[in-house]
């Protein structure tokens, strides 16, 4: 039975009818408690006074904490114990947490957690990337540097040089469903956590600290995600920790969820930066060498900027074959929410910075943008492969092995019509003084695998019953990509019978320990890899039962069409499952996958970090009100390579939903804070995500016809992030609207809003 089908969304008609459950839906006793926390109002300081007097006599409220009174541990962050969940005494954002309420119900904890009155010694807050920078604010001691090659002699030779610097902005991951956690005390001390997190083992494990236990009397629980999208790797812990810590003393259940608005003050975002370029070319718009340096505001805490920065250097090549490169990153500390996980991250950020630098180096040389691209690409997969492509190394030293995008462009250009459209689009600018269009094209190389390398494995558990009913659980998350039914997929596949037979259950710390987050896109390639181990398992222990029985072999014994073939005899997969069980096979298997060949020394910047790469490319269309900056997507192309799918429907699902999500990025999304470190957008009112009506109009998704040359699940490639990187194609199609507007560049920043258009058109015709 092959593998691969478009199956729809296993948990579809529950979610399109609301009935799928979410943490909030999970049905609580009577004498559950709600939890919400106090919030820092300013951006930095000491607490001088806090009086908490008028909380503690609210309606409802049974219980208000601090600091002083969390029994055991009191930290959230995932990495450096430096994110208390309650103030010590200290504050570094608006938004941050200083005090807990737990009342009888939602409202009457977020009511009365207003209700306190604390006076605090302010300090002037470091807030901008200057700001950071003038008071040497870091994470680390200076800049992370990694180098190929002589830059500074290729820009003193170089035929043409320029330079720039470019602003992007963060991202609010806005998923559906706020962060949320239910906790219920169990005999002893112990918890049942029920977390929306893409983590549950960093769940176990921080909630484990808080209530001063060991991790075996934890046990979490997620069913599914409305949402994560990088947001729910580590922002769900002081949740989880806060209702832990309550449940375990009050002995009753607890359960916290972010309203929206405190969702978008506490948590973090995606990574702001800003990347100054110097770049040396050639007539043909050849880069010579480049010199990057990269900018990054980490928010307050530490969380996870340092893989994140480390992953905007490892993109700051993109697809192109760098014969010098200086990638310089500092990891700046600021007193806004702590910066984290988001779709891509930090890899977006690395390839809209060299994006931009193929754009300018074509306006200057007056060349097409794809043409200049093309020359730049790292060697074909084939070339390469039969020996004599010389160098195609990444600034990081790994060889390039598997590119595809030469193949890929080309295809693309034609099915898009490019040519014919690009001229086009030029004859109708000049006859139209108002509107403009531009057309925009932008390729992705992804690195698939965690950077820190122990990440890079997974677990399964399998169970057949002996009624022919198979339950499957893994250590990977759903949050809507489609990875409980893709490996349900593949349990299907190595037991031969109908995915109808595989009950998807919710991961469970309790079935599979130790496990990784959900993230990087590789919960399909591994826990798809651990699920093939633990099936396989039990089919050869069937096989050599079954055989032995019927006097052959197990090479003889055959799973397909939901069918046990033994020899000359036949049975339904359901007997096979009896008469196994009868004669007492084990029936129960876990399985285990670690990626293979990873090196990789951060520091140095040396090795491979990746196992593969995944590719795409994008042509998006635009079309700009030069008046008002006003702006609307009219098409988007899009081929995208995710080896051979495992499922095509629920892959060009993601592909879409990437781009959308991409092009957002870039265009409407604007996190705005004040001077006093408040953030302004902190509600769909003020903060703008692209809704149905916001897609292209013609959206044109289609999956490179190819197998990963790397024996990864059946031959699949990972889908869940690389294609957020082609919503880069937007911007660079608003900014080529923008320039055929006057003959400047247009610098355009993002994300490129209405009003940022409307300067830059102002710009371009001086
Ligand atoms: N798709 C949906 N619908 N919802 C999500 O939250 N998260 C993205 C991506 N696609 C996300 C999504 C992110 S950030 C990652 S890392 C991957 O899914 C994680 O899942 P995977 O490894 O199974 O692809
Ligand atoms: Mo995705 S940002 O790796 O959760």
């Amino acid at each position: 039975m092959s593998v691969a089908k478009s199956l729809p969304h296993d948990s579809g008609p529950l979610h399109v009818s609301g009935v799928a459950r979410y943490i909030d839906d999970i049905p609580t006793p009577a004498n559950t408690l709600h939890l919400a926390f106090g919030l820092s109002t300013v951006a930095r300081g000491r607490i001088t006074a806090m009086d908490l007097s008028a909380v503690r006599s609210a309606a409802g409220v049974v219980m208000v904490m601090t600091a002083e009174d969390m029994p055991f541990a009191n930290d959230a962050s995932p990495a450096a114990h430096d994110e208390p969940i309650l103030s010590d005494g200290t504050v570094h954002h608006v938004g941050q947490q200083i005090f807990l309420v737990a009342a009888t119900s939602h409202h009457a904890a977020r009511r009365a957690a207003r209700k306190a009155k604390i006076t605090y010694a302010e300090e002037a807050p470091i807030l901008t990337i200057e700001q950071a920078l003038a008071g040497n604010s870091r994470f680390e001691e200076g800049p992370r540097v990694w180098t190929k090659g002589d830059v500074d002699a290729a820009l003193k030779a170089a035929p043409h040089r320029l330079q720039g610097r470019l602003e992007m902005g963060g991202q609010e991951h806005f998923y559906l469903e706020s962060q949320a956690a239910l906790v219920f005390p169990q005999d002893n001390g112990d918890v049942i956590v029920h977390s929306s997190t893409q983590h549950p083992t960093e769940i176990q494990h921080k909630v484990a600290e808080a209530i001063g236990k060991p991790m075996n009397a934890v046990r979490v629980e997620t069913r599914r995600m409305g949402g994560g999208f990088g947001g729910k790797e580590s922002q769900g812990n002081a949740l989880a920790c806060a209702c832990a810590v309550v449940a375990s003393l009050t002995g009753r259940p607890a359960k916290m969820r972010y309203d929206r608005d405190d969702d978008m003050t506490i948590t973090g975002k995606r990574h702001d930066f800003r990347i100054d370029y110097d770049v040396a070319y050639d007539d043909r718009g050849r880069v010579l060498g480049v010199d990057f340096t990269q900018y990054t505001r980490g928010g307050w805490a530490l969380d996870l900027t340092i893989p994140v920065a480390d992953r905007a250097m490892l993109h700051a090549d993109n697809a192109y074959l760098l014969p010098a490169a200086r990638i310089t990153s500092h990891r700046l500390k600021t007193n806004t929410q702590s910066a984290t996980a988001y779709r891509g991250f930090g890899g977006p950020q690395g390839i809209f910075g060299i994006e931009r630098v193929m754009d300018h180096v074509a306006h200057a040389l007056g060349l097409d943008p794809i043409e200049v691209r093309k020359v730049n690409y790292y060697q074909p997969m084939a070339k390469v492969r039969a020996g004599g492509a010389g160098d195609n190394s990444t600034p990081y030293g790994m060889e390039v092995r598997d590119f595809l995008l030469h193949e890929m462009t080309e295809k693309l250009l034609g099915t898009s019509d490019y040519a014919r459209r690009k001229a086009e689009i030029a004859a109708w600018n000049a006859k139209s003084p108002i509107l403009k269009r531009g057309i925009g094209f932008s390729p992705v190389k992804f690195g698939i695998s965690f950077t820190l390398t122990h990440l890079n494995q997974a677990g399964a558990l399998v169970h057949v019953y002996q009624d022919g009913s198979i339950h499957l659980n893994h250590g990977g998350t759903e949050m809507g990509q489609g990875l409980f039914l893709k490996v349900a997929q593949v349990a299907a596949a190595r037991f031969g019978v109908d995915v109808s037979r595989i009950k998807i259950t919710a991961t469970d710390t309790a079935k599979v320990p130790n496990t990784s987050a959900t993230a990087a896109s590789s919960g399909s390639d591994l826990n798809g890899m651990a699920t093939q181990a633990a099936c396989d398992t039990i089919r050869e222990r069937m096989a050599e039962c079954l055989a032995t029985l019927h006097q052959t072999t197990p090479d003889k014994v055959i799973f397909a069409d939901d069918r046990v073939t033994v020899g000359a005899t036949e049975m339904d997969f359901s007997q096979a499952a009896m008469t196994c069980y009868q004669n007492r096979i084990s029936l129960s298997a876990t399985g285990f996958y670690k990626t293979p060949d990873l090196s990789w020394d951060r520091i140095a910047g040396k090795g491979r970090p990746f196992f593969y790469f995944g590719h795409g490319a994008a042509i998006t269309e635009v079309v700009i009100d030069t008046l008002t900056g006003e702006n609307r997507i009219l098409r988007a192309d899009i081929l995208h390579d995710v080896g051979a799918s495992l499922n095509p429907a629920i892959d060009k699902g993601q592909v879409e939903g990437a781009y959308v999500q991409g092009a957002g990025w870039l265009t409407t999304e604007e996190l705005v804070w004040d001077d006093k470190g408040r953030l302004r957008t902190h509600a769909p009112s003020t903060y703008k995500i692209p809704a149905c009506s916001d897609r292209p109009e013609i959206f044109n998704v289609d999956l490179w016809d190819g197998e990963n040359p790397e024996a990864t699940i059946y031959r699949s490639k990972a889908v869940g992030e690389p294609p957020f990187n082609l919503g880069i194609s937007a911007l660079l199609a608003l900014s080529d609207a923008v320039a055929s507007c006057g003959a400047g560049y247009p610098d355009l920043h993002g994300p490129a809003t209405a009003e940022r258009v409307l300067a830059a058109v102002k710009r371009v015709r001086g």
